[in-house]
C-alpha cells in the first residue's frame, strides 16, 4: 500500500478549504504542499500565510516541499504554519546536515530533495539523518508535467543503498505520477507518490486517490 501525499498545486484555490476537506476523506495521508519562490524554480505559487489559513482544515500530514532559496531562514515559520514534513533541495543550500537537523529541532520530519539531474551521491552522507528522501521526476516548478522515465532507475538505486545501509528513509517521488507512472514508481521502490493533476483534474477524483492508495 502506497502512501499518498496529494499536491493541491492543482487544486481549486479559490475553493481550499473544501479541496482539503474532500481530499483528507478520500484518505490522503499527506497534504503537499508546494512553495515557490520564483528564484529557486521559475514560478510563484503561496506561502506561509496560505498555510496558516488551511490549519482550521487540518487532518492529514502537512508535507511542505520548498523550492525556494536560503531554505534555512524559513523552517521556523514553515514549523509554525503546521507542516509536519519540512523537504528541502539538496541544490538549494550550502550546509545540508545542519539544515537537517535544524528541522529535526523543530520536531518536523526532515526530507532533502533532488532535481532529476542531481545525483544520489550528493546526499549520500546524509541517508542516516533523514526521515524521507524525495526524488523529483519532474523538474521542479510546475504541475502537470511528464514523468520523466530515467527517474524510475534512481528510485531503485536509492532503494537498493538503503538495504545495503541498513537505512530507513523513505522514498517519496514527485511529478508526473498518473494512473500509469504511479504503478511504474511504486515497482521502482517509491513508498510515498506525490500526485496532483491525476488527483484533482480527474472526472473521478476519489476513484483517483483509492487507485494510487491500492499500489
Ligand atoms: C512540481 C511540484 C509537484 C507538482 C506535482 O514542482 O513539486 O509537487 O505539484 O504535480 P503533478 O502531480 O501534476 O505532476
Ligand atoms: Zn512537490
Amino acid at each position: 500500500m502506497a502512501v499518498i501525499s496529494a499536491s493541491l498545486l492543482a487544486c481549486d484555490f479559490a475553493r481550499l478549504g473544501e479541496e482539503i476537506t474532500w481530499i483528507q476523506n478520500a484518505g490522503v495521508d499527506f497534504l503537499h504542499l508546494d512553495v515557490m519562490d520564483g528564484a529557486f524554480v521559475p514560478n510563484i505559487s503561496f506561502g506561509i500565510p496560505v498555510i496558516k489559513s488551511m490549519l482550521p482544515y487540518k487532518k492529514a500530514l502537512f508535507d511542505a516541499h520548498l523550492m525556494i532559496e536560503r531554505p534555512e531562514n524559513y523552517i521556523d515559520a514553515v514549523r509554525a504554519c503546521g507542516a509536519d514534513i519540512i523537504t528541502v533541495h539538496a541544490e538549494a543550500t550550502k550546509h545540508l546536515h545542519r539544515l537537517v537537523y535544524r528541522i529535526k529541532e523543530t520536531g518536523a520530519m526532515a526530507v532533502v530533495a533532488l532535481n532529476p539531474a542531481t545525483p544520489l551521491s550528493t546526499v549520500e552522507d546524509v541517508l542516516d539523518d533523514v526521515d524521507l528522501l524525495l526524488l523529483m521526476s519532474v523538474n521542479p516548478g510546475f504541475g502537470g508535467q511528464k514523468y520523466i522515465e530515467s527517474v524510475s532507475q534512481k528510485i531503485g538505486k536509492a532503494a537498493r543503498l538503503r538495504e545495503q545501509r541498513g537505512a530507513s528513509f523513505k522514498i517519496e517521488v514527485d511529478g508526473g505520477i498518473d494512473g500509469n507512472t504511479a504503478a511504474v514508481a511504486a515497482r521502482a521502490g517509491a513508498d510515498i507518490l506525490v500526485a496532483g493533476t491525476y488527483i484533482f483534474r480527474n472526472s473521478d477524483p476519489e476513484g483517483a486517490v483509492s487507485f494510487l492508495k491500492s499500489l
